[in-house]
């Protein structure tokens, strides 16, 4: 068996061109527990895919060692949100720890409290479905109980992650 290099195995990968998401949860606030304070989480995301019509079912994967592996891991419900391409700053944002995420962001509550965005292509609300072991990943499965595809009447482009890099097209 031939070793696999991670950082080559990380670049190969990136030759997948792929959409940008950011998922949300809503999770109680482990900084005040047992008060029942909850807090809004986000994420960036490009593992997102697109899994069965029927039943609706998508999927994305959560690294393990992620701050919000717990809310995610706990939720029951999440938000995808597939980005425009004039939302990289966003995307930069839901990709940094201990960022103030929520700061810039205007959302209202969807199903369950999760935060939905105000401002997106298309996004899809879903019920956790299951959950399986992918390695250094969590694979979410979520039924998709709410869509909203903005994008037909926008006609705003995909925002695009290619070779480590935001792209975008034209
Ligand atoms: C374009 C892009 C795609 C990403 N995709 C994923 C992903 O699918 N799963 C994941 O766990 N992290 C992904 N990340 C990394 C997380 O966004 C990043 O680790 C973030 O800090 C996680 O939030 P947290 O630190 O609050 O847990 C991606 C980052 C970028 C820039």
């Amino acid at each position: 068996m031939t070793e696999i290099d991670p950082r080559e195995l990380r670049n190969a990968l990136g030759a997948f061109a792929t959409g940008v998401t950011i998922v949300t949860t809503i999770a109680n606030d482990e900084r005040s527990p047992g008060q029942g304070q909850k807090i809004p989480i986000a994420m960036t995301a490009n593992s997102f895919s697109s899994v069965s019509l029927d039943p609706p079912l998508i999927l994305w994967s959560l690294a393990r060692n992620a701050q919000s592996f717990k809310a995610f891991d706990e939720a029951e419900h999440f938000a995808v949100h597939i980005l425009h391409s004039g939302q990289k700053g966003l995307s930069g944002i839901c990709a940094t720890k201990n960022a103030d995420k929520f700061a810039e962001i205007s959302w209202h509550p969807g199903i369950n409290g999760i935060p939905v965005f105000d401002d997106y292509n298309t996004c899809f609300e879903c019920q956790v479905e299951n959950k399986f072991d992918g390695g250094d990943h969590l694979i979410i499965l979520g039924r998709v109980i709410k869509f909203d595809n903005k994008e037909r009447e926008t006609h705003s482009t995909p925002l695009v992650f290619y070779q480590g890099q935001y792209k975008n097209i034209a």
